[in-house]
């Protein structure tokens, strides 16, 4: 598993996970305090979202790397990095084997990509060799999908049209409490580790145009359609809009919370 997509889907994870990912990615940031001038690693960047948001706030001073496993992902990471300073480096890694020198960063990022590490403890053991001393770790990843209705409807829709497939796909997006990530961190050798959950309101386009787009972008979404073909795709999207139909507001948008854990650690 390890969430890869495949054909055009890092094109469509691009535009249908970005509304999901904004805010989260502000607090990644955030939790990470970067300075103009700071050493940055987005940890299984996709198509960059941290990387650019880190970019943005290190200024022409700073440097910021990304890598990740999937070539797709990375094609499309490398089209949407901004034509600004500092250039981002994208590098096609395993977390769990990084090539990049000890005690490089000033801050390791990892937004929705440790439940998806096949080592997390190897993972994080990298993470904290390429951090210098006193570097800060931020990663978040979904809380349990019954914590954010929008998932708790997709989870219904896929039990009744997905396979056993889809759902072990599902099931690895909400694998990583912050119990886990937490017990991992104190094995790597990270200190001053705090986890907490952070819950944001979203609006999202109209539901019956953004679910089969955005379920069409994720792992098991993939799943369904390497199984079931498009049409069995297409009816988990419209049962799991449907169910949101209470969430729709006036202009046609539907406004729905997600929670998503954040852990922070000291190198
Ligand atoms: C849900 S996406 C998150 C991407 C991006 N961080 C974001 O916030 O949109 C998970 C990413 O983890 C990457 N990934 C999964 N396992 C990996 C591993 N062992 N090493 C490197 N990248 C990995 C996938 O290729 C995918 O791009």
């Amino acid at each position: 598993m390890g969430f890869q997509l495949t054909g055009s889907a890092p094109e469509r994870y691009e535009e249908y996970a970005a509304p999901l990912n904004a805010p989260f990615v502000e607090a990644v940031l955030d939790a990470v305090d970067l300075c103009p001038g700071h050493q940055v690693l987005d940890l299984a960047c996709g198509t960059g979202f941290a990387a650019r948001g880190a970019a943005a706030r290190v200024g022409p001073t700073g440097h910021v790397a990304a890598a990740d496993f999937n070539e797709g992902m990375l094609k499309v990471a490398a089209a949407r990095a901004p034509r600004m300073y500092p250039d981002i480096e994208f590098t096609q890694a395993p977390a769990d084997r990084l090539p990049y020198a000890d005690d490089t960063f000033d801050a390791v990022l990892c937004q929705q990509g440790v439940q998806f590490f096949p080592d997390l403890g190897a993972a994080l053991v990298e993470a904290a060799r390429v951090l210098r001393t006193g570097g800060r770790f931020a990663a978040t990843a979904w809380a349990s999908w019954d914590r954010s209705p929008y998932f708790a409807a997709q989870h219904r829709a896929i039990t009744e049209y997905g396979g056993p497939a889809a759902e072990a796909h599902f099931a690895e997006a909400f694998s990583c409490p912050a119990e886990l990530i937490t017990a991992a961190l104190i094995e790597a050798g990270f200190h001053d580790i705090v986890s907490r959950d952070v819950t944001f309101d979203i609006t999202l386009p109209p539901l019956a145009d953004f679910v089969p787009g955005h379920l069409s972008a994720v792992s098991w979404g993939q799943a369904i359609e390497d199984t079931g073909g498009p049409d069995r795709l297409a009816q988990a999207a419209a049962a799991n809009a449907t169910a949101l139909a209470d969430r729709t507001n006036p202009d046609g948008t539907a406004t729905i919370p997600f929670t998503s854990t954040l852990v922070t650690a000291v190198s």
